[in-house]
């Protein structure tokens, strides 16, 4: 799917970020020092612990503010009977074309996005030397062996979503976690795609994270839990400061349904590119326990005492990116302004997103500050994650620290060694306020438990 028009300008683009995620560390291209591979990166510091607040975030609405839903990691390698069950060794396919000429592959159903090889400003197919293929289905599931023999025998797939590895665990769950109709099985975990189109950064990669929870409900429940999870995942992106206007439900036509799925809506964010697919929010009825319990020949159902009847659930699916979400987060929280005639660069993000929370400072490295500033870090790191820093000019390292979104800026300087007050910063409003040492960790925590908006919206 292209992105839709959109007529506002964007705020940030995504160059923006792509450079400010290299300055900061915070994401690497893979493999750079041999060349690269496509669309694949690493994170740095700064990108892991952003990435882990987004997973953190996401087990506390899904697990730690509800008791109708349980953990599970699941392998990335599973039983080939899994993909067959799935459909996905028959159906995860995109219709690919090749150059003759150019040599070159490309989705047959977006040449007009895709580039000529020999001549750029074309699409593949409009100059005259392209001698395209006739379209072919190409499964987007990565092959692997296991063991030491390479045969047919030993195929496997690296998982292209963590969903299966759930449904393959129903059984096992169901006995174990006590849970009846209405519940969910959530988990986090890398999938993998041979994605043919990749690019916009992490947008879409070959390589990516998941976080999906499957809601086992009453079939007659279904539809009525699909339009509450809708609401649940809307608002999870909303409260963690995504702004409304940047967000919507896009239902899917008929014609985009996946195989499983009677209906599914995308929430969908306002990327630099046009609006694109943050997570899907299926109801995939009884498609996936009942094709596993015919491949597997177990009974995949849940026996309900009151009726002394067993049914097989229907399955309400919320699948979300790690680094489709981090991507948003990080655009939204992209902004640019000008203090005292310095243009300041900042990632306004919720402070419980921000990779570090607070950043201990001296002004300036003698009169015993660094040390007194260490005593205080020490104090403030035991409460909410902190940063130590005491290299270079203090505007310096106050724009290092916004640039990574860290909220709340601490700064020992003469005064604190008379009176014991530090001054608080405050990185959306610049406000600055003395607070005595001790009460730093009760503030901060404080702050960092209440309710919060994005400041760009005034
Ligand atoms: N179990 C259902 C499922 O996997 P999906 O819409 O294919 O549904 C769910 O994937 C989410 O996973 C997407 O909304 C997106 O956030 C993320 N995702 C899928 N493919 C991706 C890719 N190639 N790179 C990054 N994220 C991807």
């Amino acid at each position: 799917m292209g992105p839709a028009q959109e007529t506002r300008a964007p705020e940030v683009t995504l160059d923006e970020i792509v450079a400010l995620c290299k300055r900061r560390g915070f994401i690497f291209p893979s493999s750079e020092i041999y060349g690269g591979i496509g669309s694949t990166y690493d994170y740095g510091h700064y990108g892991v612990l952003l990435r882990n607040n987004v997973k953190g975030e996401w087990w506390r609405a899904i697990i730690g503010e509800r008791d109708d839903i349980v953990a599970l990691d699941s392998a990335i390698l599973q039983h080939p009977r899994v993909w067959e069950a799935s459909g996905h060794l028959e159906g995860f396919t995109d219709p690919l074309v090749d150059c003759r000429t150019c040599g070159l592959r490309f989705r047959a159903d977006n040449l007009e996005d895709a580039q000529c090889g020999r001549k750029p400003s074309m699409h593949p197919g409009e100059f005259k030397e392209c001698d395209l293929t006739d379209a072919r289905e190409f499964n987007l599931m990565f092959e692997t062996h296991v063991g030491p023999v390479k045969d047919t025998a030993s195929t496997a797939y690296l998982r292209p979503e963590t969903a299966q590895g759930i449904f393959i665990n129903f059984k096992n769950v169901l006995q174990f976690a006590r849970k009846r109709p209405p519940f969910g099985i959530a988990q986090i975990g890398k999938s993998f795609r041979n994605e043919i189109t990749t690019g916009n950064f992490i947008f879409r990669t070959r390589e990516f994270e998941q976080m999906e929870m499957e809601y086992f409900v009453p079939p007659a429940e279904a539809p009525k839990w699909h339009s509450y999870w809708m609401d649940e995942r809307m608002r999870w992106y909303t409260d963690l400061g995504i702004r409304d206007d940047n967000l919507k439900l896009r239902p899917h036509g008929a014609d985009e349904l996946s195989h499983y799925s009677s209906a599914t809506s995308d929430v969908e964010y306002l990327f630099p590119m046009g609006w694109l697919e943050l997570e899907g929010i299926a109801n995939r009825g009884d498609f996936d326990l009942t094709q596993h319990a015919k491949f597997s020949g177990e009974k995949l159902e849940y026996f309900d005492p009151e009726q002394s009847e067993a049914y097989v659930p229907h399955v309400i699916e919320p699948a979300a990116g790690v680094d489709r979400a981090m991507l948003a987060f990080m655009v939204d929280a992209y902004d640019t302004e000008e203090v005292e005639g310095r243009k300041r660069t900042l990632l306004r993000l919720h402070p419980r997103l921000a990779p570090v929370k607070a950043a201990v400072l001296p002004l300036v490295s003698k009169e015993g500050m660094p040390e007194r500033a260490r005593e205080i870090y020490q104090e403030v790191r035991a409460r909410v994650p902190a940063e130590y820093d005491e290299g270079g000019s203090i505007g310096k390292r106050y724009r290092r620290q916004d640039e990574i979104g860290t909220p709340w800026g601490i700064t020992v300087d003469g005064r604190t060694m008379e009176d014991g007050t530090v001054t608080l910063r405050d990185r959306d409003t610049l406000e600055q306020e003395r607070v005595p040492a001790e009460e730093l960790g009760d503030r901060l925590a404080a702050k960092l438990a209440e309710p919060w908006r994005s400041p760009k919206l005034g």
